[in-house]
């Protein structure tokens, strides 16, 4: 009884200390294996007396019992522990910030530019497109534009190569050569899908696009953005034409009251045509529209020249219209205080932090402008 007391008490010590499941198996194998110390204790049971076996059977048998029951409370003991570990040492703290992501950012000429075609929107302007690289005629001749005329020096043009047919490509040097496009209705298909097709009037469109001219200082760079539009009606005038662009101005400075004067200008395609200059405020290195005594031009703009409507097969005796062109760069920067056209294209990711919109600031005439 003393021998099954301390073996009992001996395993009992033995399973308590095993600290992992590997040490506890150890210790039932050394028990209960087949050359443990319970089972040698057993085998003792076939050598005996019907009599003593009837005592000793019992409680070498409960000796064993015992020492299983407690092996199987340890393991599930120290398997609940293992998981407890685990889970501990899985857990998410979830109150972390999430590492810093870089995300992009909506350029501001863009932003302007969807701006821009929000306000004409709201005023039923479509939009129409055109190419980058154009022809002569487009961008000059069907413009009222004279053969060798001054006007085509002022533009500062990027020619290609003369190719052997004579004929020499250009970088666009405006947007109003996508005027002719759309008032020119041809049979020849427009040279790339997202080129605008020829539309009879009346028609009421916006040219949003890249132009080029050789030109590097604060306020220019060799490519910048115009917005062109163009109204083509019955019995249209000038009138129409200012009421149009100062309604504009209001809605895109966000303002109620904008002093604006039209001064006389030349341009081929227009005729008469004039500037449009809105009264500001420059005073504090900072441009104020809507107040203050100064003036800043901002468009150019006129009547489409009769010329220009016969060159697109329009009769003038019937149809009239009114044009305008302006920089949409530079009116980013008036609106958003950008200081350097030129920083706008150097592709520096830090002043497109500083300068961007996120996509969520998309201007609507329904959600508003930004
Ligand atoms: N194309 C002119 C320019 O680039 C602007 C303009 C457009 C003027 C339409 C009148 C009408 O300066």
């Amino acid at each position: 009884m003393t021998e099954l007391t301390e073996l009992h008490a001996e395993l009992t010590a033995r399973i308590a200390a095993a600290a992992d499941v590997a040490a506890l198996e150890a210790v039932r194998v050394a028990a209960l294996g087949k050359s443990g110390s319970v089972s040698a204790l057993l085998k003792t049971l076939g050598a005996m007396s019907p009599e003593e076996r009837k005592t000793r059977g019992p409680e070498i048998n409960g000796l064993k019992d015992r020492v299983g029951a407690a092996i199987a409370a340890r393991r599930a003991e120290l398997e609940a522990a293992g998981l407890d570990a685990q889970l501990a040492a899985e857990t998410l703290d979830l109150s972390l910030p999430p590492a810093p992501r870089r995300k992009g950012a909506v350029h501001p000429t863009l932003q302007v530019m969807d701006e821009m075609i929000a306000v004409f929107a709201e005023m039923g302007f479509g939009v129409a497109e055109g190419p980058d690289i154009e022809d002569d005629f487009h961008n000059f001749t069907a413009l009222n534009f004279p053969p060798k005329h001054p006007a085509r020096e002022v533009h500062d043009t990027f020619f290609f190569k003369t190719r052997p047919d004579g004929e020499r490509r250009l970088l666009r040097t405006h947007t109003s050569p996508v005027q002719i496009r759309t008032m020119q209705r041809t049979n020849t298909p427009p040279p790339a899908p997202w080129i605008s097709h020829g539309q009879a009037p009346p028609i009421r469109v916006v040219i949003p696009g890249r132009t080029y001219r050789k030109d590097s200082d604060q306020t220019h760079t060799p490519m910048f953005h115009q917005m062109e539009g163009l109204v083509i009606d019955r019995g249209i005038h000038m009138g129409h034409l200012k009421w149009t662009l100062e309604t504009f101005v209001k809605r895109f400075f966000e303002i109620d009251s904008v002093v604006s004067r039209f001064r006389p200008h030349y341009f081929p395609f227009t005729e008469p045509s004039a500037e449009m200059d809105i009264q500001c405020d420059r005073s504090g290195g900072e441009v104020k529209i809507g107040q203050g005594s100064q003036w800043l031009e901002i468009l150019g703009c006129g009547m489409v020249h009769p010329n220009v409507m016969r060159n697109c097969g329009l009769d003038p005796e019937q149809w009239q219209g009114f044009a305008f062109g302006m920089g949409i760069d530079r009116l980013a920067m008036l609106k958003y205080g950008i200081p350097d056209l030129r920083d706008m294209f150097a592709a520096d990711v830090r002043w497109l932090d500083h300068y961007g919109f996120s996509a969520f600031q998309a201007p609507s005439p329904v959600t508003g402008l930004s």
